[in-house]
């Protein structure tokens, strides 16, 4: 058995196919989620697929006590992989307070204890929302950090600034900061995958909730952009091969690797697809159609913004492995089998 490795938010969509690769990597896993957007019955997903049962801690991580009783009873806890957040970005524009609580303060405890309970680093889940709308494309993770349009996104840039800080300062622990473009799909098997609460915000859930007949119709956001089909681009990145990366993260980061304290990586595939053609791909690989209609653009939203996954394929050693054409296709599965159980 290789380290233990607690999992914030391991019950969700990123942290569930997470955890899936680190215990078929031989990882010990403790997840603690407050299931403020998840569901324990993902823990017989994870079982299914892995044949293991992961340690389950139901907490806030705005509970510090509670937290510090989590290493205490988990003992020999070395690394953090930190995915609990809220993640609406129209959610924030609302509720400003509670995102900057749930996302700031979670980080400010886990770093707090770790020098504590001896964990040796933390991989952070950031994202492209940073670069905002990027003024040389493909994005390297050298680009500037734009102005966040959404308090969401500023989380993520508060956040990395406070792992920055922190790190420089001298703290006895490392950390890898990983920039997610859209992630999309399910796990193949279809016993995990995205359970978005309510409207899907998101094109993906959206799509498949409308081709099932859940929504009537599926807005696409502006046919008038700067792209050759005029809608909006973006680097939809498989969930399973984002699931890797976290796996190779954490063992250069506990393994020294690296000589860095703190390296960020892009994760995405390096190809850009708009809403359009994504559409297409769903109803060519599936053989369904999904009704649709050209509406207006979403105020906010980022013309056109793919990875350039460089360092992550040459540095990190990981790079994507799953087409959009392969990916779109476990999201149906995913959506048959969520109506197979009576949940959606
Ligand atoms: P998700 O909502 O499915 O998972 C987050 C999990 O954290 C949920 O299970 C939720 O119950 C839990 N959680 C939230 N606040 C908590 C708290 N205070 N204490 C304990 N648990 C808490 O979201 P996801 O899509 O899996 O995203 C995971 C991470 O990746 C988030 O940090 C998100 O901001 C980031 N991210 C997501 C995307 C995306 O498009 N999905 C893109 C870039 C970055
Ligand atoms: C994708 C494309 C829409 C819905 C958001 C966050 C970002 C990151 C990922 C966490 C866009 C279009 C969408 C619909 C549409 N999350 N669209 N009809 O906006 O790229 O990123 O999630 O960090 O921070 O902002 O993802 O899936 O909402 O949109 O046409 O009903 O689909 O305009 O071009 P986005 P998305």
């Amino acid at each position: 058995m290789k380290k233990k490795i607690l999992v914030t938010g391991g019950t969700g969509y990123i942290g569930s196919h997470t955890v899936v690769e680190l215990q078929n990597a031989g990882y010990e896993v403790v997840i603690v989620d407050d299931l403020s957007n998840s569901n324990a019955d993902v823990l017989d997903g994870i079982e299914k697929i892995t044949g293991i049962r992961p340690v389950f801690v139901e907490l806030d991580c705005n509970n510090k006590e509670g937290l510090n009783k989590l290493f205490l009873d988990n003992p020999g806890i070395k690394g953090i992989i930190h995915f609990a957040a809220s993640k609406a970005v129209g959610e924030s524009v609302q509720k400003p307070l509670l995102y900057y609580r749930n996302n700031i303060v979670t980080l400010l405890n886990l770093l707090e204890l770790m020098p504590v309970h001896g964990v040796e680093g933390i991989v952070f889940s950031s994202s492209c929302t940073v670069y905002g709308q990027p003024d040389i494309l493909p994005v390297t993770e050298d680009a500037p950090i734009k102005p966040a349009l959404s308090p969401y996104g500023n989380t993520k840039q508060i956040n990395e600034e406070i792992i920055r800080d922190t790190i420089y300062a001298g703290t006895p622990f490392k950390s890898i900061i990983l920039r997610y473009f859209n992630p999309i799909g399910a796990h193949p098997s279809a016993e995990i995958g995205e359970l978005p609460n309510g409207v899907p915000q998101n094109l993906v859930p959206f799509l498949t909730q409308t081709a099932i007949g859940i929504r009537q119709e599926l807005s696409v956001f502006g046919d008038d952009y700067d792209t050759p089909d005029g809608s909006c681009i973006r680097d939809y990145i498989n969930v399973v091969d984002l699931a890797k990366a976290h796996v190779i993260a954490v063992e250069r980061m506990l393994e020294n690797k690296s000589e860095e304290k703190l390296e960020i990586f892009n994760l995405g595939t390096g190809r850009g697809v708009s809403v359009l053609e994504l559409i297409n791909a769903f109803e060519k690989g599936t053989g369904v159609k999904v009704p649709y209609k050209i509406v207006g653009r979403r105020e906010g939203d980022i013309e056109k913004v793919w990875a350039d996954p460089d360092r992550a394929n040459n540095v990190l050693g990981w790079t994507a492995k799953e087409s959009v054409e392969d990916t779109i296709v476990t999201v149906w599965k995913w959506q048959l089998k969520l109506r197979e159980r009576g949940i959606q």
